[in-house]
């Protein structure tokens, strides 16, 4: 169990993530809001956030899955172009500076079907049904 008291919650294949590749998107609830959280793998290492620019409160993806600018280096929100470093959420460039993405925690195990990538939901960001991811 997490600190949030929700299990660990399975997002995808370990090798469905690939560096710098399409993320993998989860609905969520983010205090008393529906949310959606993502994850992306960058420089060999799993990592997930709250989508939600921190500039303006809005998905960074306008097309679904797609964080990464075309470099592969960096998310981008594609609202107004801030980009952000994918291992600490930081933003390096654009209207928002020195802010951060809101981080999940993420954990990639061995599972009987294979490696896996999970997301270790907290008390303020929690889990809800895939049906509503979208
Ligand atoms: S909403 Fe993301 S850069 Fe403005």
């Amino acid at each position: 169990m997490s600190a949030g008291g929700q299990a660990p919650v399975r997002v995808c294949a370990a090798a469905e993530l690939v560096d710098g590749g399409p993320g993998v998107r989860r609905a969520a609830r983010y205090l008393d809001g529906d949310a959606v959280v993502f994850f992306i793998r960058y420089d060999g290492k799993a990592y997930g956030y709250l989508n939600r620019c921190a500039h303006v409160p809005m998905e960074l993806d306008w097309v679904e899955g797609q964080f990464f600018e075309s470099s592969g280096l960096y998310l981008m929100c594609a609202t107004h172009g801030a980009i952000y470093a994918p291992d600490s959420g930081r933003c390096v460039g654009g209207p928002c500076r020195g802010a951060r993405l809101r981080p999940v925690e993420v954990e990639e195990r061995e599972t009987p079907e294979g490696r896996a990538v999970f997301w270790l939901p907290d008390a303020d960001l929690r889990s809800v049904p895939d049906d509503v991811a979208s």
